[in-house]
Formats: C-alpha cells, structure tokens, sequence
C-alpha cells in the first residue's frame, strides 16, 4: 500500500461537499479527522462518486496489467459474496470447495502430472505468490545446506534486471541478495547463459519470467532450465526454476500451447500468476502452484481447523475476500477454454493492430509487437531531438489516455519507452481511436521548430514496476 503520513490537515474540508442539484449546504466534513457526525448514506456516496470523477477512466488505463472490465454478473457475484472471509473454510466450505477447484484447474493448465500431486493456493496476487514461492526456494535451499553442514546465511536468487518488483521486495524482506542480469544491447530480458553464469551453491532458486512487465516478452524458461540441468550434471549444483507467469500464465495456455514453459519442464518447481490479470477477474487474486509434495517445505505450512478437520493453509495474509476467488471460478465456468482462448485472440490481435499501426506512423521504433502477451513497447527513433516519449504520454493523457513512458533497467537506463497494455475490453474500435488520436498528437509534436519546454527528466513521475 501507498504509505501516507499522519498530516495536520484535520481542519481542511473535503473538497466536494454538496449535493447534486441542492445548491450550497451546511454539510462540510473534515477531510483528514473523522467528523463528529457523520453525513449519512446518500450523501456520502455523492461527495465520493463526485471526487473520483478526478481518478483517470479504468478503461482507458493502458499501463496496468489488472482486469478494468468484468461481464456485470461476474460483477454483481463478487459483490454478492464480498462479505465471505476466504481464511472461515469452517463457514465457508463451498469457498474452500471453490477455491481447490480453482487449483486444479490452474494447475491441469499448467500441465502438472497427475502423479506428482501438485498443490497450490490462491494469493492477494502475483506479489504474495512470489513471496510463498520464494519462501519455498529458500526453505528447501536452507534444508539442503544444513544437510551437507554448509552455512546458511549467504542465500542468493538469480533473477533478470527487468523483474517486477515484487521479487526484489521479497530478496530485500527475507535476507536474500539480489543477482540480477543486466539487460545488454537489445536483450531485454534473462537469458540462459547470464543466468547459469550467476548461480553457485548459495542460489536459492532461478526466476524466469513470463512475460516481462517491461515490454511483455517471454523469458526462454526452457533454455534456462536446459542450462541448469547442464549446470546440474558438469558440478552437482541443482538449482530450481520458479516461473513468474504473472500474465503469461493465463495467455500461453490459450495462444501458444505447444510452448513449453510449465511443468512439462521437470526443473520448473513452482509457477505463479495473477488471476487478476489474464485471468480475468478483478483485483485482487493470484495463485501459486508447485509441482510436487517436495517443492513446499512442510514447515511452511499451517493448519486450520476446518470441519472439525485440518485445512493446510500458506499465506502471507489471514483475512481475505472470497469473492475473488469466487469470481475466478465463475470466468473459468462461464469462459471455458474456448471462451479464454478468444478473449485472448482478440486481445493479441488488437495489440498487432495498434503496434503495426504506430509502426507506420514513422518516428516510433517498436522493441515488441504484442505477439508474445498482447503488451508492446516502443521508443522514438533517434533522428527526433524535439520531443521524448514521456511528452508523447503527456499528450495521450490529456485526451483520456494513460500510456506509460519509463526507462529501463541497469545497463539501458538511457533507453525510454511507452507501453501498451491490451487487455480484455479494449476492442478493435477504441484501438483505431487511440491510433487516430496518437498520430494527431504525433503531428503536432512533429510540426514543433524547436525542443519541447519539457520539465527536466528527473522531475518526470516515475512508472513503477
Ligand atoms: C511479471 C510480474 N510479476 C509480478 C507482478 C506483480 O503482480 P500483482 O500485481 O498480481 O501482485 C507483475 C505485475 O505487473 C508482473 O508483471
């Protein structure tokens, strides 16, 4: 969460206070203290409804991976079982019941082996389960050290520059050092070699990513496991592959299965990915699966009483909504695989449309085309001094869109970008509109005499990933 810091604003008065077609009213709130009284139902849900007018259109945000459109019952049964606290199995068993199935699901995707037993669990998100999955890579690490009588206190984790932050979150809470791959030339992302070059008796795992959240490419995970097995068989070390499918893992099954990245690779212990992306339900809800008994360390786990039973739980949080899961539930019955497969299509198609059509409009350089996730980066060609990316982004935002311009990690922090993310509710008509509206502002910037008065480049916000 956002920190915020207790101000001494307590007598500021919220900015939107009156009703709609009520003319001025007595009733001003405190901001920042809670009133004495409070303004009743109605009310208050006009003041808020009329404050986030301000927030920008959730459609038209074109950096964020989250699902911004759900069918309205999808909707209407997350509202209907908001009040189900996932962690009450006892209360709930049909969200248990709802949850496990999820699992299944996930993990007959994901191509586990039916006798290897995979188990698995939902998460707030993509970020608890990179901690649940490293959590489990250092465990099994730190077993493995203790039984050759190693020291423990060294673990590292090999992961590429462009990962999300969330895994240098988890290396910083849990005591793991850093090896991150720079990116080098025109490689964006991890590759096999640089990854096994890092590795030694410390590395607790290796993290492949599918589907960089810097221009949506996939990581070559089966290179990178092939080189660990070579590494595995040259000096012994075997290190595990956990697979960051954040975004992938709901997109490949669908749009490229004969790709293997997932349990078909026996090196590939643990995978995670965001229902609340390509899954297609609203935030937030992840999961985490791993591939057998072996690769989640018993101690990890805790039991709930459940049905006068025991219910194995792994989570970072206690209370949670169910609804979310329950929402995953209702995409996976209502879309099925053809379902997810044409929302898919028809995202990726979109994105083809729009990268080859920013493509022709000539000052861009597109680094991906939306061919791998429907998510695409692109740079403006070096001949154009006038203006940068993130004055193209100011641009769009002024019409309503949110297009994020960022530069990338170590080694090609000089290179700024613009991505686009398309996601499920971004038809081919509204594509045409952005591409209309992104070439008039293109121009317009292209008709400039001379540099754009642009605020310095480190005054810019930053995108963070
Ligand atoms: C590759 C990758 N991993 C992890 C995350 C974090 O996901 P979440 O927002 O579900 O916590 C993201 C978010 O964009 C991502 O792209």
């Amino acid at each position: 969460m956002a920190l915020s810091r207790h101000s001494n604003q307590g007598r500021r008065q919220h900015p939107t206070s009156a009703p709609l077609h009520q003319g001025s009213t007595d009733a001003h709130i405190p901001a920042h203290t809670l009133a004495e009284t409070g303004l009743g139902e109605q009310l208050s849900y006009e003041l808020l409804t009329n404050e986030l007018l301000l927030d920008g259109q959730a459609r038209l945000n074109l950096a964020t991976f989250v699902t911004t459109w759900m069918p309205s019952l999808g909707g209407r049964i997350m509202h209907e079982t908001a009040d189900k606290n996932i962690i009450d199995k006892d209360e709930y068993p049909q969200t248990a019941q709802i949850e496990a199935r999820c699992v299944n699901i996930i993990a007959n995707l994901w191509h586990a082996e039916e006798g290897e037993q995979a188990t698995g669990c939902s998460t707030t998100g993509s970020s608890e389960a990179a901690m649940l999955a490293g959590l489990a890579m250092k465990w099994r690490w730190r077993e493995r050290m203790r039984a050759a009588g190693k020291p423990t206190d060294r673990p590292n984790l090999v992961t590429g520059a462009n990962v999300q932050v969330c895994w240098e979150k988890f290396m910083r809470y849990w005591d793991v050092e850093p090896r991150l791959v720079p990116m080098e030339g025109e490689r964006f992302h991890l590759s096999a070699e640089e990854a096994v070059a890092r590795c030694d008796e410390n590395t607790i795992g290796v993290v492949a990513v599918l589907g960089s959240t810097f221009d949506g490419s996939y990581e070559p995970v089966k290179e990178i496991a092939q080189a660990l097995d070579g590494l595995h068989a040259r000096t012994g070390l075997d290190v595990p592959l956990h697979v960051d499918a954040a975004s992938g893992g709901f997109v490949a099954p669908f749009l490229t299965p004969e790709l293997e990245w997932d349990f078909r690779i026996p090196r590939v212990q643990s995978i995670n990915a965001s229902g609340h992306k390509y899954g297609l339900v609203y935030p937030g809800v992840g999961w985490a699966i791993w591939r057998n008994e072996a690769a989640l360390p018993k101690d990890l786990i805790f039991d709930v009483n459940y049905l006068g039973g025991h219910m194995p739980t792994f989570a970072l949080n206690f209370s949670r909504p169910g609804s979310e899961v329950v929402a995953q539930y209702f995409m996976f019955v209502s879309l099925g695989r053809e379902g997810y497969r044409r929302v898919m299509q028809n995202a990726q198609d979109v994105a083809l449309r729009l990268s080859s059509g920013i493509e022709q409009l000539g000052p861009y350089r597109l680094l991906t085309r939306g061919d791998e996730l429907p998510v695409f980066a692109f740079t403006l060609r070096d001949e154009v001094t006038n203006y940068t990316v993130y004055d193209v982004s100011e641009r769009l935002r002024q019409r309503g869109w949110l297009v994020p311009a960022y530069n990338f990690p170590e080694n090609r922090e000089d290179l700024s970008v613009l991505r686009i993310v398309v996601r499920a509710g971004m038809s081919l008509d509204m594509a045409d509109l952005l591409l209309e509206q992104l070439s008039e502002e293109t121009a317009f910037l292209e008709s400039l005499d001379g540099p754009m008065p642009s605020a310095k480049e480190t005054q810019r916000q930053a995108f963070s990933h």
